[in-house]
């Protein structure tokens, strides 16, 4: 009902009488004013007379309505522990293909390599569950065309240089914007499902104890809207992955790439390799050229850029 209520005022660039939207909706007067109440509780500024009502400001959360046709499959919390979390819940318990579980604030964000996601107030932090139909082999096209999708969105809605970084993070003039992590449960040798979570730095100030990181408020000079984002994430990559061609992924990921054809170091808790990032390959392994010219796959690992030959 909310969202038939927003969806009714937006279209009104004037005042809507409670008459009408009640005639509209089919609940009575008295209803609609205690759902315009809700809306306003939830940070709408919604201008009610005499003459009705009148949308004059949304809050930037992401509340389910906001996402037309996404309602039955979406989830915001202000506040979870990890959207990875209830997003592996869901899934287990046999949620729907892109089912999305968003929140304002993490308190146990994760990043990869088991760190820390700091996930401040301002942050778009969410987590798509996917269940495509192909070999667990395969699956990590699916994170590499979750990490392309946002990096071309936030160049086309904001005009930035946003790259990737492998395996999956997105930078802008090297500082990063966005991580990625995946986590997947599968039976044989096929996907059940493949939880995707992105951290986006919008509003947020990733802090001083995070030097190379960046937010695209910073980045823009001004506040942008998480919605927007999200929305236009979610549309692109769900078109993709009706598509299902995945293909051209990794050589148009190598596109926006900023890692290769740079000296790297790949760090991981057992060693360290040194080279040149000549390839990803169609596995999305990170192909280096080591010092005595022989080739080394790397599957995981931290990666640094190095400005110089290590
Ligand atoms: C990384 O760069 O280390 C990956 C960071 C991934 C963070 C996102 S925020 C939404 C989702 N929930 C989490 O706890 N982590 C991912």
């Amino acid at each position: 009902m909310k969202g038939q209520i927003l969806e009714i005022l937006r279209d009104e660039t004037k005042m809507t009488s409670g008459e009408d939207l009640s005639a509209r909706l089919g609940i009575s007067r008295v209803a609609v004013w205690k759902h315009i109440q809700k809306l306003q509780a939830l940070g709408y500024r919604i201008i009610g007379g005499p003459r009705g009502y009148q949308l004059v400001e949304s809050p930037d959360v992401p509340f389910g309505w906001e996402f037309p046709g996404r309602e039955h499959k979406f989830f915001y919390y202000p506040e979870v522990a990890s959207t990875m979390d209830v997003a592996k819940e869901l899934a287990r318990k046999g949620c729907a293909d892109f089912t999305v579980v968003v929140a304002d604030r993490q308190k146990n964000g994760r990043g990869r390599l088991q760190r820390v996601w700091r996930s401040a107030d301002g942050g778009l932090y969410f987590t798509v569950v996917v269940r495509p139909q192909i070999p667990i082999l395969l699956s990590t096209r699916i994170s590499f065309c979750a990490s392309l999708t946002m990096a071309r969105l936030l160049q086309e809605m904001f005009g930035i240089a946003a790259r990737v970084k492998w395996p999956n993070d997105i930078l802008v003039a090297e500082r990063k914007i966005c991580g990625m992590l995946s986590e997947m449960e599968a039976e044989a040798d096929q996907v059940t499902f493949l939880n995707i979570g992105l951290g986006l730095n919008v509003n947020n100030d990733p802090g001083p104890d995070v030097p190379a990181a960046d937010s695209l408020s910073r980045i823009l000079g001004r506040r942008v809207s998480r919605k927007e984002i999200l929305a236009g994430f979610l549309d692109k990559f769900e078109a993709r992955m009706k598509k299902a061609d995945f293909e051209q992924v990794i050589s148009e990921w190598k596109r926006y790439s900023i890692t290769l054809s740079r000296f790297v170091k790949i760090v991981t808790h057992r060693e360290v390799s040194a080279g040149m990032a000549v390839d990803v390959d169609e596995s999305g392994a990170l192909v280096l050229k080591t010092a005595d010219g022989s080739l080394k796959r790397i599957v995981y690992g931290d990666c640094f850029h190095q400005d110089s030959q290590p």
